[in-house]
């Protein structure tokens, strides 16, 4: 089997590859933050270079409106091997990047990546990105490496469309009219493959089946026209940071449901069946709060579901940020003229995210603090997509991953978001499968985010054999 053959050359090659990944890792690919704009372009470079080594077909494309004013797109394509009837697969990752901050927080540097040995005597990639979604989307590169270095056909005969975003992190702003506007070529894909998730744990690899939606807003409250003393007119008028505390207060009750009216209205209710699925999968609760620095006391929710059903079945709202006031050292007496609060909402299917945030802002007008003024930010959103889990094609990525793993790939959820799965399934009707890599300790978005070397070799295992496995599956027209 050549698939075979290009997993053992990955790992008598491993550690080129490794070098390869930190090159990449070195890039500053951060999306949110415009002084990064030339890293990101390098960074979709990089990648481009890597599949055209490779033998794809590949295409740097402009995003935004006007074009460029957005961050690129990579798109390679593979035509397949003579006689392929396999899927024609749609490969998406992202090889943008979070912000590295708070920068003191970083053992070493975030862009200067390091290989180590952990406490727990796991060698690792420290960096951002190394797993979210560099180093993810690497270990698929590196098996399309392999397959052309052991003489096979481009991407192992599998009929591929690459596209690599630029933008995931900072809410694929313009993939929406992207996808719009290349609704022939990417509708001309079979399925959606992702490797942008998490396993169950160290050597439980799975397949997840189900993003949340999210609704990103911001919220700024506006008092009086100037900052005042607070001695002077405190207990005379509205002071906004208060004001808007007792606003953001509302927002959850007793049960810690989510109050504003409708919010559940579109929520698909979790059914037995899942739910017993999940019990049997043995997460440990425990341990997973005190990795984070928490006791057992910490468990709490919505009332009514456990740990792992308030993450992958359950929306919620969360403040991600409050600024306003004196933030700086000493003290200052000081009532402000606004204050400001960041809400973000983690969705379920059917949820969704436009009609979330009007109901969401909606709510807050109805609580406008007397004698003041709000102002509504939208910053982005995603659909949530829960997909088929019962299709020939997850049933044989399914398959590649339990080879290279030597176990039985769980079925899981995740409560991150991915906004291109809702969107390829409302636009096109495409399903997704996540084959993800990562796992909960890896510090994503954090500082010293890792990926875990037998992760990476999983990853990279995984990808050589999907397409032999997928060169099996005949896909029935919809
Ligand atoms: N890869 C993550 C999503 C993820 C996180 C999946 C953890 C599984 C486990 C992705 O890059 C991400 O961070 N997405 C953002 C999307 C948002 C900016 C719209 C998220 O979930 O916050
Ligand atoms: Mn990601
Ligand atoms: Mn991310």
């Amino acid at each position: 089997m050549s698939g075979t053959r290009a997993a053992e050359w990955i790992t008598q090659h491993e550690p080129d590859a490794i070098e390869r990944l930190k090159d990449w890792l070195r890039i500053p690919s951060v999306s949110t933050d415009p002084a990064y704009k030339d890293d990101v372009r390098r960074a979709a470079r990089w990648a481009a270079d890597h599949l055209a080594e490779s033998g794809f077909e590949v295409r740097i494309e402009e995003t935004g409106e006007p074009a460029g004013s957005g961050h690129p797109i990579v798109l390679a394509t593979a035509p397949g091997a003579d006689g392929y009837e396999g899927p024609h697969v749609l490969f998406y990752g992202h090889y943008d990047v979070q912000p590295p901050d708070p920068m003191d927080l970083w053992r070493s540097p975030p862009f200067e990546p390091v290989l180590e040995t952990g406490a727990d005597g796991r060698e690792r990639l420290v960096a951002r990105g190394a797993c979210d979604d560099k180093g993810q989307v690497h270990t698929f590169l590196e098996a399309m490496r392999a397959w052309k270095e052991t003489g096979g056909p481009v991407a192992g005969g599998m009929k591929v469309t690459v596209l690599l975003e630029g933008e995931e992190e900072s809410g694929s702003v313009n993939l929406e009219r992207y996808v719009e506007q290349h609704k022939d070529a990417l509708g001309a894909c079979d399925v959606c493959l992702i490797s942008d998730t998490g396993m169950l744990g160290p050597g439980r690899p799975a397949i997840t089946y189900g993003v949340r939606g999210m609704a990103y807003t911001e919220l700024v409250l506006h008092a009086s026209n100037q900052d005042l003393h607070s001695g002077a007119w405190g207990g005379k008028i509205p002071n906004p940071l208060n004001e808007l505390a007792k606003v953001l207060a509302q927002l959850w009750d007793a049960d810690r449901r989510v109050t504003i009216p409708g919010f559940y209205d579109d929520v698909l209710p979790l059914g037995d069946d899942e739910r017993a699925a999940w019990n049997k999968l043995g997460v440990n609760v425990e341990e997973s709060l005190a990795a984070i620095g928490f006791g057992p006391d910490a468990d709490v929710g919505e009332t009514g579901y456990s740990f792992i059903e308030r993450e992958w079945a359950r929306p919620t709202a969360e403040i991600n940020g409050i600024i306003g006031g004196y933030t700086g050292v000493g003290a200052k007496t000081v009532i402000p003229d606004h204050a400001r609060a960041k809400v973000s909402f983690r969705l379920v299917a059917d949820q969704d995210p436009l009609k979330i945030r009007d109901m969401f802002f909606d709510w807050a007008r109805e609580r406008t603090p007397p004698g003041c003024r709000w102002e509504f930010i939208d910053h982005h959103g995603g659909d949530p997509a829960t997909v088929a889990t019962d299709s020939p094609t997850l049933s044989a990525v399914r398959d590649a991953l339990g080879e290279a793993a030597g176990t039985e790939p769980a079925l899981i959820k995740t409560g991150g978001s991915i906004p291109i799965a809702g969107l390829l399934k409302r636009e096109l009707g495409m399903e997704t499968i996540f084959a993800g890599f990562g796992l909960e300790d890896d510090r994503v978005h954090s500082p010293n985010e890792k990926f875990d070397l037998d992760c990476w070799r999983l990853g990279a295992r995984t990808h050589a054999l999907i397409p032999e496995a997928l060169a099996t599956v005949r896909v029935t027209p919809a």
